[in-house]
Order: C-alpha cells, then structure tokens, then sequence
C-alpha cells in the first residue's frame, strides 16, 4: 500500500537540494565558523551565505536574522528578549487566544515574572478581530504577539493591521510566521513587525533548526549568555548543516511561494467541494478565504475526530485530529473552543495539510476514502 502524507503543518519531508547541499557540512566541511583557519573560513561563508538567502526570503537586512533551534526558540527568544528590555516604559504584552504554545506558554510565564499579559478573543473563524486591540492597549503597554497564520485551523490573522496599531503607540510587534512562511508571501517590510520567528522543518528543512528575525534597533536582551555567535543574541557554536539546510529551503519556498500557492488553493477548492458533496453532516473550520491554501480543518457529525484518523491511517493516508493530536486521545482544542466550537465538533475534528508533493489524485484518493469511512465509523 502506498503511504499517503498530508500533515505538512506538522512537519514536511527535507528537499533533495537542501539535503544535497547540507551533507558537506556533515562531512568534509566540519570546521567552527569562529575558527580563523580554512575549515574555520568555509564554514563562516557558509552560515553567512544561508543568512543572506534568509534574509532575502524575508525582505529583511542579513544583520536582522538570527539562527535558533526552531520555531520554538524563536518564539521565546522573541519574547522573552524583547520584554525586559521595554521594562523601563511598561509590563503589559498582548497575545491571541490561538497562538501556538511556544507563545501562550511563554505569555503565561512572563505573566507570573511580573508582566501583565493580555490575551485577545478571537471570532468564530479563529480570526482576531481588530477592534479588540485598541481598548486592550495602555500606556504600560510595551509588546503584541500576535501568530501570522494558525497551525490548526490555518486562518491568517491581520498582522500587517495590528502592526500599524501597535507601532502608533511605541508597542513592539511579534509574530509567529512557522506555518505561514513558505505557504504564503512573507516580508517583514510588508507585514510592518520587529520580530518574526520561522522554522526550518516546516519548509521542506530540517528539523532542529529555525529563525528570528529582529529589527535593526529592536530593543533586545540576550536570554542566553556565552559566546560572541549571532551578535551575542544567542550565542553557541552555529549548527552549521541546518543552518545552510534553512538557507536553501527558504530560498526555494519563497522562490516559488505564488505558484505552489495557487496549486495549492486548486486543490483545497477541490478538495473541500468534493468533501461538501460526499459527507453529509461535516462543517468546515477557520476562516473560508483567509486561510493557508494547504489546510483543510473539518468536522464531522458523530465521528470522532480520533478515530477518523486512526481508520485513515489504516488505509495508508496521515493526517492529524489538532495541532499535535496525542494518540489515542479526543481532546478538543484550545484553538477550537476559542474559536465557540461546541465540545462534540471539536473533539470530531480533522486537520489536512498539504504540500509540495500532494497532487490531484491524493486528493481525491483522501475523498474516497473518507467517503467509504465515515458512515462506517458513524454511529
Ligand atoms: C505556529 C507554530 N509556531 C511554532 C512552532 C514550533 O516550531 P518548532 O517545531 O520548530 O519548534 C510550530 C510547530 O508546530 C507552529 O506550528
């Protein structure tokens, strides 16, 4: 039987041309980009020449991107360096109720460390809305996190906006790009922000290996202290292979982020009428048009979401029931219940997300699939 893969918000398959071009820094090319000899040498343009290509995918200055450990990292680099640095004009940060837990958790953090935080309701798409951020702010106001696109349902939230508004009050900007990028356009000048974070194994990358993005003149201070890498703002011998993986796959995605984009958004109309046509009783979640074109979030009457998929992948085909469904538990969402989501449609929920290799024939193998199973599992 052949494996059919469609869980790419959860992570994706490394590119042939990133693999091709890290495996030297497995081998031959080991040096330490401190070092000033040769192995030394080669290795810095390296790690020089990846955050150029990062920093081109962005739209941002080479000088702005910092190498993490992932998304993860990024996220709370992110936060937890630039909030005490704006401690002299306040404590207060505002953050969504969908954001991915590297946020929320932080917030929480942060929130029991002496900051106040505040977190923004969202409407039933999973949208937050804009009106909302204006009487949440103050003058003790200092940073907004607020996640580009979401992992589980995909909506896109309206940063570009909520930048312009924090920006009118001195509030620094954050958002988590992880899903977003490489999916859709993403510019830093565009979007208005002072931080980004992007991750490497959600764009055809490795795992192990992220981004943020910092604005020239971002107050920041440094979380972890030790070496002089990455200007002192997270300092610790390079991982030198990811590092040069990320370069090439953010350059590859962002190369081909509006053909790949209306590949993709065929293939979710499709799938989505199809779907519509075939289950009776199975709603759609997030927001219909602002969404991530890959993903596909859905409910559906009396089939928990659970077992859907364990029957799935039975037959071959991976998809995922939430953000990171523990196995074998129907635990409905935070996302979801953010979002009004009654218990039953939540814990019956499906996550699809396509990618680079999914085509017309996986999709329609997905409808068959789950039109032969669902009245199965029904009871
Ligand atoms: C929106 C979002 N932020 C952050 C992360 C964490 O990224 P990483 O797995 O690289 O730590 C993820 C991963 O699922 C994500 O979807």
């Amino acid at each position: 039987m052949e494996r059919l893969y469609l869980d790419h918000a959860a992570t994706t398959p490394v590119a042939t041309e990133v693999l091709e071009a890290m495996l030297p820094y497995l081998e031959t090319r080991f040096g330490n980009p401190s070092s000033v000899h040769s192995f030394g040498r080669e290795t810095r343009e390296a790690v020089e020449n990846a955050r150029n290509l990062v920093a081109g995918a962005l739209e941002a200055k080479p000088e702005e991107i910092f190498f993490t450990s992932g998304g993860t990292e990024s996220d709370v680099l992110a936060l937890r360096g630039a909030a005490p640095a704006c401690r002299g004009k306040g404590n207060r940060i505002i953050t969504s109720s969908v954001e991915h837990h590297a946020v929320l958790e932080t917030c929480l953090a942060l929130d029991t460390e002496g900051f106040d935080v505040t977190v923004l309701p969202v409407d039933e798409h999973g949208t937050v809305r804009l009106e909302d951020f204006q009487p949440a702010v103050s003058d003790k106001t200092i940073l907004v996190s607020l996640m580009h696109a979401n992992n589980e349902v995909g909506t896109i939230q309206p940063v570009r906006e909520i930048a312009v508004l924090a920006h009118r009050y001195g509030i620094l900007a954050h958002t988590d790009a992880v899903q977003s990028f490489g999916k859709i356009p993403v510019s830093v000048k565009e979007l208005g922000v002072d931080l980004l974070s992007i991750s490497g194994h959600k764009i055809y990358g490795p795992k192990g290996i992220g981004a943020l993005f910092i604005k020239e003149g971002t107050p920041f201070e440094p979380v972890f202290q030790g070496g002089g890498q990455e200007q002192r703002r997270r300092p610790g011998t390079e991982n030198v292979p990811g590092i040069v993986g990320l370069g090439v796959a953010a350059a590859l995605v962002s190369a081909g982020v509006e053909k790949e984009m209306e590949r993709l958004r065929r293939l979710r109309h499709r799938l989505v009428g199809d779907l519509e046509e075939r289950i009776a009783g199975i709603r759609f979640n997030g927001h219909p048009t602002l969404c991530l074109p890959g993903t596909v979030h859905f409910s559906v009457d009396g089939v928990a979401g659970n077992q859907l998929l364990e029957e799935l992948d039975r037959q071959g085909i991976a998809v995922s029931c939430g953000a990171a469904c523990t196995a074998g538990q129907a635990k409905p969402s935070y996302v979801l219940a953010a979002m009004g989501l009654e218990e039953n449609l939540a814990v019956n929920s499906v996550r699809v997300s396509m990618g680079r290799g999914t085509t017309t024939q996986d999709v329609d193998r997905l409808t068959e699939a789950l039109a032969a199973t669902v009245p199965r599992l029904r009871v």
